[in-house]
């Protein structure tokens, strides 16, 4: 898919549905985030359309982009959620999302989250480690009440990822080695206050080839027919997320009908409820950050954009050294190559190196592609900088999903000592 097919120029002008980015700019102040509400409902389509004929839940994985109105709209959709944490249970409960549908994961569950989502009543545990097991074991015991658990398996294969965002291999952190885990599953069978009730897998993220998967999940069919077999019964099978999105560098992406069918084709006929936990793909390409140009710095050797966006708002290409389209939100008649900057300092703080794009000057405005998924999430007030605001549109209308907060509230943040 293009990189911008939810942000088309109509005449001259980028739009996010029918709302022009420019006019937003005049009320928003840069950088913002801005998203689409239908490309989130078309994302979410695509899956819900791809699974059916499979008795499955799609828990949109929170951390991707935990704005409670965007968990809204997909609580609307019919999503359930993936979550990591405390704070991602209550963002989930809180936007709507039913506890029946909340999946919660993660290799360092503390004793009060693992209280607060038994009192809740979740969905499952996805359970990473063997004292993690234990440990759960021993509250549920203590609250008098049953935790459904899923064991996360490590298939060691290779995901062909980023190295920070790959999790299926043997060295990772992630899950139980996938031969090791029958032995777990019947400790598990065997200990009070749970209830075994899937299997569990994710190997990593941003995820272009799908052979990977294919490899995956056929491993972990043949850990659920042992596990049958030998009278552990699985309910459950959670294949995680991971499907990449189109960043602007590959010319397409991942096939979400042939990444159904692999787990049509190996878990289809277990019986099992399929959990499914996208996050990147419903809503990367649903969002972009609009940054404001603040100075055209011709330099010796190079020219640099610099915007009022920074590797504060948006980590990822400094972090993982992300590719992400860039565009100008007024088509220009010229193009021209930049080192497109922001202005923290550091010289990781640049989005792109060598880019040609429309040629920019002072106080035009760009956009950043693929920015609706670990972009605010991952966001901090690095250089004290105030937070980028966050905008939802849907058809002609808009909200400011979160505020940027002033510089009162940013000071507020801290306490200087009365002993100082
Ligand atoms: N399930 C589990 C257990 C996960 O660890 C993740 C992502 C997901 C689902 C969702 O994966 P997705 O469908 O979004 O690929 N900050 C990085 C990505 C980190 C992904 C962490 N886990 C980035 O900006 O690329």
């Amino acid at each position: 898919m293009h990189p911008l097919p939810y942000f088309p120029y109509v005449g001259q002008q980028m739009h996010v549905e029918d709302v022009a980015i420019s006019d937003l700019a005049q009320h928003v102040p840069t950088p913002f985030y801005c998203y689409s509400s239908a490309a989130i409902a078309t994302n979410y389509k695509r899956y819900s359309d791809a699974f059916s004929g499979l008795d499955s839940l799609i828990c949109y994985a929170v951390k991707a982009n935990s704005n409670q109105a965007i968990l809204a709209t997909l609580a609307q959709l019919g999503a359930g959620a993936d979550t990591v944490s405390e704070g991602e249970i209550r963002r989930a409960l809180a936007a709507g999302i039913k506890a029946e549908k909340i999946v919660f994961a993660g290799v360092g569950k503390s004793e009060q989250e693992i209280r607060y989502a038994l009192e809740q009543g979740i969905l499952q545990f996805n359970v990473e480690s063997e004292p993690e097991l234990e440990r759960i074991s021993q509250i549920a015991s203590q609250m008098n009440t049953t935790a459904r658990v899923s064991i996360r398996v490590n298939p060691d294969v290779e995901a062909k990822t980023h190295a920070k965002i790959t999790t299926g291999k043997a060295e990772n952190k992630f899950g139980i080695n996938i031969d090791l885990a029958p032995t777990l599953y019947q400790k598990a069978a065997s200990l009070p206050g749970i209830e075994v009730t899937g299997v569990d897998v994710h190997i990593g993220s941003q995820l272009i080839d799908l052979a990977p998967f294919d490899l995956a999940f056929a491993k972990v069919a043949e850990l659920v027919n042992t596990l049958n077999a030998q009278g552990i019964h699985i309910k459950v099978i959670d294949i995680g997320g991971g499907l990449g999105i189109n960043y602007g560098e590959h010319s397409d992406e991942p096939d979400i009908i042939t990444y159904a069918q692999h787990a049509k084709q190996h878990l289809g006929n277990l019986g099992c409820k399929i959990i499914i936990e996208p996050g990147r793909s419903l809503v990367g390409n649903a969002g972009v950050l609009v940054s404001k140009v603040e100075y055209v710095k011709v330099g010796q050797v190079r020219t640099f954009l610099i915007l009022d966006a920074a590797m504060n708002d948006l980590v990822r290409p400094s972090m993982y050294d992300a590719y992400h389209h860039i565009a100008t939100v007024s088509k220009k008649a010229e193009q021209a190559t930049y080192d497109i900057v922001g202005p923290v300092c550091e010289t990781g703080d640049t989005f792109a190196k060598n880019r040609a794009i429309g040629q920019c000057e002072e106080g035009d405005l760009v956009a950043i592609m693929g920015a609706g998924a670990y972009g605010a999430v991952m966001a901090s007030h690095y250089n004290s900088r105030l937070n980028a605001p966050e905008v939802l549109v849907k058809g002609q209308e808009y909200s400011i999903i979160r505020e940027r907060i002033d510089f009162d509230a940013l000071l507020a943040m801290d306490t200087i000592p009365s002993w100082l």
